[in-house]
């Protein structure tokens, strides 16, 4: 059997896959199994930022691995240390919960607004108010904040404890605090699953507002507009706000599974011993890689990503059968007048891989890519969306 035949028999069959085989890659250069090349516009969902065997990146993994690759979270380590003390010294958060994936970081997150408002408000004060189109995570927990229906109905019940307002509605907002007992409220500042939407700055000063002014638990989805994605280390930079909790994953690590979750002041305390754990969480080698990560997302770097974002904005923006853009940074979603699909596969055919979010197709290049690579990849895309 073949990859794609054992795959398709041993695998659990919860994803679409594409035709490809990805059998090695430099940068934003994949190779498939068949010899053909691929500028990859995707950096597996927007994860590799610094594309494919980045040789710093996996120089820095390697050293580690080299020493120990796992300790178990009874003992000190220095990645894991070195780590948190970057990202709080970059943030001014005050302390970093480690995990694995978006959906633990989210967990997490969830977990410390509960207890902040069992805490300081009262036992029944736990709803947390998300947005319809967020995508949160497929935990029951996470799932049940993500306020998409589709991904609901097969797994009911959820956890209780969620309300959902619509994306850019004050109003909407301003109901889901004043009718329920909140301990807060979490957000993604672009909605990437649900169709790469990035909210109005009004919508999330008034969500920094409401938090402040009820006393609740400001947290930001930054798992996948996070580490630089956006142009900003973190998307919520753009707008000036203070999150409570900040939660974020993907790129983070550059390929490998690292969940944290950020706490700020107002939380910073929320947690002893006991409280909240995960074997894997804060892995050596998943910390090495991320210190890597973050010590190269310089100011100089960061301003390189909004360079390539305007590039790829210019350059498809009017062209035919493109209708509109959206997004911040290396984070876009393209409005076609094809269907999103017909143009990922036109596309994959001729040795670009891009994604789709909802009916648009989406961008998530990695962070270095060459500015060749990407006009060629454009052009392909130009080619793909041509009536
Ligand atoms: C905003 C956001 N939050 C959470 C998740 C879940 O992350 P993971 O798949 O690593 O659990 C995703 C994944 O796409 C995401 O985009």
């Amino acid at each position: 059997m073949n990859t794609f035949e054992k795959d398709s028999k041993f695998v659990a069959p919860t994803y679409g896959r594409f035709p490809v085989e990805i059998v090695g890659g430099k940068g934003a250069i994949l190779k498939g199994s068949d010899g053909k090349e691929y500028i990859d516009l995707g950096s597996g969902i927007a994860v590799n930022t610094f594309g494919a065997c980045d040789s710093e990146w996996v120089d820095a993994v390697k050293a580690q691995l080299d020493k120990f690759a796992h300790t178990s979270n009874l003992y000190y380590t220095s990645p894991c240390a070195d780590l948190a003390q970057m990202i709080c010294e970059r943030t001014g958060m005050k302390n970093v919960f480690f995990s694995n994936s978006g959906a633990e970081a989210n967990e997490c997150a969830i977990k410390v607004a509960r207890r902040y408002g069992a805490l300081n408000k009262g036992a029944d004060y736990y709803t947390i108010v998300t947005l319809e189109k967020s995508f949160h995570g497929r935990t029951h927990t996470t799932l049940a904040a993500t306020g998409q229906e589709n991904f609901h109905k097969e797994f009911l019940p959820l956890t209780e404890g969620f309300v959902h307002a619509t994306p850019n509605d004050i109003n909407s907002l301003n109901e889901a605090v004043k009718n329920n007992k909140c301990c807060g409220i979490m957000i993604e500042i672009v909605q990437g699953e649900g169709g790469v939407n990035a909210l109005d700055k009004e919508f999330i000063e008034e969500a920094a507002r409401l938090c402040k002014e009820n006393d609740l638990v400001l947290i930001i989805d930054e798992v996948q507009t996070g580490n630089g994605r956006t142009g900003k280390l973190y998307a919520y930079m753009h707008y000036g706000i203070k999150p409570d909790v900040v939660s974020t994953a993907k790129g983070l690590a550059g390929g490998l599974p690292l969940g944290a979750t950020m706490l700020g002041e107002k939380v910073k305390d929320i947690f002893e011993p006991g409280l909240n754990g995960s074997t894997f969480g804060g892995n050596p080698v998943c910390c090495s890689g991320a210190v890597n990560v973050l010590s190269r997302l310089t100011d100089e770097f960061l301003e390189e990503v909004t360079k390539k974002a305007n590039l790829i904005r210019e350059t498809l923006s009017g062209a035919e059968g493109i209708e509109s853009i959206s997004g911040l940074g290396l984070m876009m979603g393209i409005k076609t007048t094809k269907e999103a699909k017909e143009v990922v596969n036109y596309c994959i055919d001729k040795g670009v891989l891009v994604l789709t979010a909802k009916d648009k197709v989406r961008l998530l290049p990695p962070l270095n890519i060459e500015t060749n690579e990407l006009i060629k990849a454009l052009d392909i895309i130009k080619e793909a969306c041509k009536l």
